[in-house]
């Protein structure tokens, strides 16, 4: 791995690696792709005012989440269809979390599935819920929490697919459409192509069962478009359905925010889907101080974190942890297991370096006025 020392040497093997489509669909943002580089441009902006003559030889990273304590704020993020990028891609992502001492988050849109994720990993599993269909969602949460889930996370910012340009352009869709550019495509990656017809055709995982035989939630899957419908009320009947921890992800405002407070919801995600939704969307980061001040819940955000420093930033500005999206997968894409925990080891190194750098000793302690400009720093 000794070329391989930050997560865009990672993200530069993974398009190396993959088939064209393959890359697009994971690197992709929607329309222009302007919400994929603002998402890193605000991070970047912002810069840190260190203090000096503290005592920074001893240091922790561990952070404090729902009662559970993390080695690291971090969390991998739901993301759909990883076995496209290495075989079993969910379950090394699932067993990579669980030696790093983080949670992961298992997608509806996943190819192994809920049970076969619990069975191969321990550590803290969390489930992401799209609704597609109510009947769906409804057998979906049942399952998750028969496998021992602990948390819930509704996303919310699917209500109708993002256009992204890249997939329609390659004509990618699940199951993988076979053309003459794929096979070339297909030809011209061969070490992917050979992994990709030894495993098998990767299928979704959670929606492969018997039950998914009901006429209804056959065509809600035909349409590959989420329930549009789903609104504050579903959500007050989905806090009945699911009695551990729930998360709302996709937010981008304080005012949503409150009211998933003051309805039971435990924590929020403030999200933009890593520019893959709305493509003019502010960046989450921006939303994170009038949102911090709005409630007292957790306050999670993603979208656009590449380097410890970033982790660092979000924390300053009142995250309780950060979720990696793109960067474990650019790992899991690259290297499979062995580039999953260098991409972690390289955010654990960073938040050590970034924290020792800015004379704080303890990522728990970093603050607002550890940045600069402070006030409305995102603007
Ligand atoms: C390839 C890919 C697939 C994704 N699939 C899902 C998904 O199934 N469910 C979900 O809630 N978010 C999904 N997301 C969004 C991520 O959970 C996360 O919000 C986003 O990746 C964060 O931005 P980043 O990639 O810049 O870190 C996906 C993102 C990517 C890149």
């Amino acid at each position: 791995m000794g070329s391989l020392v930050n997560v865009e040497d990672f993200r530069r093997l993974a398009q190396a690696r993959l088939p064209k489509m393959v890359f697009d669909y994971m690197e992709g943002g929607a329309e222009g792709e302007s919400g994929l580089r603002h998402n890193r441009d605000v991070f970047e902006k912002v810069r840190f005012q260190p203090k000096r003559l503290t005592d920074t030889s001893k240091r922790s990273m561990e952070a404090s989440l729902l009662g559970k304590r993390l080695r690291a704020p971090l969390l991998i993020a739901p993301t759909g269809i990883n076995g496209i990028l290495w075989p079993k891609g969910d379950i090394v992502l699932a067993k990579a979390a669980e030696r790093f001492g983080i949670p992961f988050i298992l997608s509806t849109a996943s190819n192994s599935s809920i049970e076969e994720v619990a069975d191969a990993a321990g550590g803290d599993l969390w489930f992401q819920l799209y609704i597609v269909h109510r009947k769906l969602a409804e057998m979906l949460i049942k399952r998750a929490l028969a496998a021992g889930y602990s948390t819930l996370v509704l996303t919310v910012d699917v209500g109708v697919n993002g256009k992204r340009e890249r997939d329609l352009k390659n004509n990618f869709g699940v199951p993988v459409r076979y053309t003459a550019r794929t096979l070339i495509d297909g030809l011209m990656h061969p070490h992917w192509s050979f992994n990709f017809l030894r495993n098998g055709v990767p299928q979704f995982g959670n929606l492969a069962s018997s039950a998914m035989n009901d006429p209804e939630i056959q065509a809600a899957l035909m349409t590959r478009q989420m329930d549009a419908s789903f609104s504050w009320d579903d959500l007050a009947r989905l806090r009945e359905l699911w009695p551990r921890k729930l998360l709302v992800k996709g937010l981008s405002r304080p005012d949503d925010a409150k009211r998933c407070q003051s309805m039971g919801i435990d924590g929020v995600i403030l999200s933009n889907h890593g520019g893959r939704q709305l493509d003019s969307a502010i960046a989450p980061f921006q939303a994170l101080p009038s949102t911090r001040s709005a409630v007292d819940i957790p306050v999670l955000i993603d979208s656009g974190i590449r380097r410890g420093s970033d982790v660092v930033k979000a924390v300053a500005m009142g995250a309780s942890a950060v979720l990696l999206g793109r960067a474990t997968l650019y790992g899991l894409a690259a290297k499979g297991p062995e580039g999953v925990d260098a991409v972690l080891e390289i955010f654990r190194d960073e938040i050590d370096r970034t924290l020792a750098q800015i004379g704080c000793s303890d990522v728990a302690q970093v603050d607002i006025t550890y940045l600069w400009p402070q006030g409305s720093v995102v603007a």
